[in-house]
């Protein structure tokens, strides 16, 4: 016997494959969606966020749920949350999936409106509750304790400010679902292998199913039958919308703990609704912003396999395959829930996100050396504050590329792109960053066309501007590596396409000339350097010309 077959039988459960139809997974181990605001601020998918979940990627793990993701503006939790209410996030989304594909792990893609809790003007929830009148006072003390005092009286401030939300009216629903359903169909478009709907945490589809924030009086509020409605609903549109043969999970919240809180038994009579919806799967959790702070849920989050009893009823009820996440450290805990039959799957977040290569050591015998979560809350308060997540437990030469990578991500003017259509002006665009960035080492230009049936047509032509427009940048000397001509062929409009290449590549500063087309054309379509200075966000726009 190979000594790897030996090592694998350690945990013979564990590394057991499994089948999400027609999803095939390598073992039994998932990452639990978690958040860590490492989007750019318009939405889009950055370099970090693909350097994080391709490093959780090579570590092993057979399936990554990538953490929520904003299917209409209204929902949006944090300003650095991903984004699939429009196709132009389907670039980075389309990048992001192949790269956690591209290291043998299936890619999911949760999708969440955070109705009440969502950051904005308007906030939609199934009633008018406001949000103080609700004890999330603990949960955000107990959140934030390690920041400084301002810092937790600006997020505390926040909170308090919270608008009160707005009762969404039947069309509001409506239009919702709408919006759950196109960003499901975007996700199965970008190649993702598998959508999950954020049905946990005291989301959207929680604030239904809870008598304590539904207090509708109509076919969506009232009887447990009535509550369910919405989720009910907005399951079956974005089934309908992907089709039967890509799977849809479930994040299922078993139990609210709280008094007057959705119960297990409701959630049961939940759990069966949605088999019979067709549901691949449910990813059990218990708990909301509202009970995360009381003594008694802080405490027993604590504990090694908190949430797995849960599981394990929810999984009695129903025939679907069921995970189960929260603090299940080690590979003998995670065994054993598996060879009990507690759950099929497990889900990790915070122990991915302190060890990426978790699977990897438990499948060759170092288990011992897996770099343990202390469940010290640093990347909980860290996003709380709607900062990118850290970990405690990383080495110094992590944290310090982590951060490294952060900075750069708030702060990409350094990455520029020069969009050039071979006119003079444009070109001259190169040589104005040449001249105002003269011998910056810390940047890099990009200088990109879109072909165009035009420009087909003179490709020398239009190559020989483009090394002029580099020429210029290296005689104002910017490193010859720091520069790459791109061209990519037109699939919208010119300003459109430049738009979706600057949001994927994470561009700080983008510049282009103004001239281009007939007077008579600007007239009529306006020019593409008006358009992108209408359209891009988050960055600088330098006309030249
Ligand atoms: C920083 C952080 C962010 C999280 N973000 C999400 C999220 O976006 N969606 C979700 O369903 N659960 C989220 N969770 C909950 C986790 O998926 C998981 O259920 C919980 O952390 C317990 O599992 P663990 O002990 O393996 O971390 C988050 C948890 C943490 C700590």
């Amino acid at each position: 016997m190979a000594p790897s077959d030996m090592i694998v039988q350690k945990f013979p459960h564990l590394f057991e494959p499994f089948v999400i139809p027609p999803v095939h997974l390598k073992n039994r181990i998932t990452m639990a969606p978690l958040f860590t605001a490492y989007g750019h601020g318009d939405g889009t998918v950055s370099q970090l966020t693909l350097e994080h979940y391709k490093e959780v990627a090579t570590g092993g793990v057979a399936m990554i749920v990538v953490a929520n993701t904003v299917v209409d503006p209204s929902g949006t939790l944090s300003k650095h949350s991903l984004r699939a209410d429009d196709d132009r996030f389907l670039p980075g989304l389309t990048r992001l999936a192949k790269t956690i594909k591209g290291q043998g792990s299936a890619a999911v893609l949760q999708i969440n409106h955070g109705g009440r809790f969502a950051r904005g003007k308007t906030l939609y929830a199934p009633s008018s509750v406001p949000i103080r009148d609700i004890d999330i006072g603990g949960f955000y003390k107990s959140a934030l304790k390690s920041l400084d005092i301002q810092e937790q009286w600006a997020i505390l401030s926040k909170a308090i400010q919270h608008p009160l939300p707005k009762e969404m009216s039947v069309a509001d629903i409506e239009r919702i679902i709408t919006a759950y359903a196109k960003a499901a169909a975007r996700a199965r478009k970008a190649g993702f292998d598998m959508v999950e709907i954020h049905g946990g945490t005291g989301y959207l589809p929680v604030q239904f199913l809870s008598c304590r924030t539904n207090k509708r009086k109509d076919r969506y509020g009232g009887v447990l039958e009535n509550r369910m409605r919405f989720p009910i609903e907005l399951t079956q549109a974005i089934k309908d919308a992907v089709g039967s043969d890509f799977p849809v999970g479930y994040r299922f919240l078993a139990d609210e703990w709280l008094p007057d809180g959705f119960s297990l038994d409701e959630a049961k009579v939940f759990a069966q609704r949605l088999s019979v919806l067709g549901v691949a799967y449910l990813s059990v959790t218990g708990g909301t912003y509202e009970s995360f702070s009381l003594p008694e849920v802080a405490k027993k989050s604590h504990e090694p396999g908190y949430m797995v009893y849960l599981a394990r009823q929810i999984k009695e009820v129903v025939g679907l395959p069921v995970i189960t996440a929260g603090r299940i450290v080690t590979p003998d805990l995670a065994e054993e829930i598996l060879r009990e039959r507690k759950a099929d799957l497990i889900g990790l977040a915070r122990p991915l996100f302190a060890d990426p290569r978790w699977p990897q050591k438990a499948r060759t015998g170092q288990e011992d050396a897996i770099v343990h979560c202390e469940d010290c809350g640093t990347c909980f308060q860290l996003i709380v504050a709607d900062r990118p997540a850290l970990c405690s437990q990383w080495d110094k030469a992590k944290l310090v590329k982590r951060k490294a990578m952060i900075k750069e991500k708030q702060n990409p003017t350094k990455k520029i792109l020069v969009a050039t259509d071979g006119s003079e002006n444009a070109t001259m665009g190169a040589a104005y960053v040449g001249d105002m960035l003269a011998n910056r080492k810390d940047i890099t230009v990009t200088i990109l066309h879109i072909q165009t049936e035009e420009s087909t047509k003179n490709e020398a032509g239009m190559r020989e501007m483009m090394n002029i427009a580099r020429s210029f940048l290296v005689k104002a000397g910017i490193p010859e590596e720091a520069i790459t001509i791109e061209v990519r062929k037109r699939k919208g409009g010119i300003a459109r396409d430049i738009l979706d290449e600057m949001a994927a590549g994470g561009y700080g500063t983008i510049v282009v000339g103004r001239r281009g087309i007939s007077k008579a054309e600007q007239f009529l379509f306006g020019s593409v350097s008006n358009k992108i200075v209408q359209n891009a966000k988050d960055s600088t726009v330098w006309v030249v010309g």
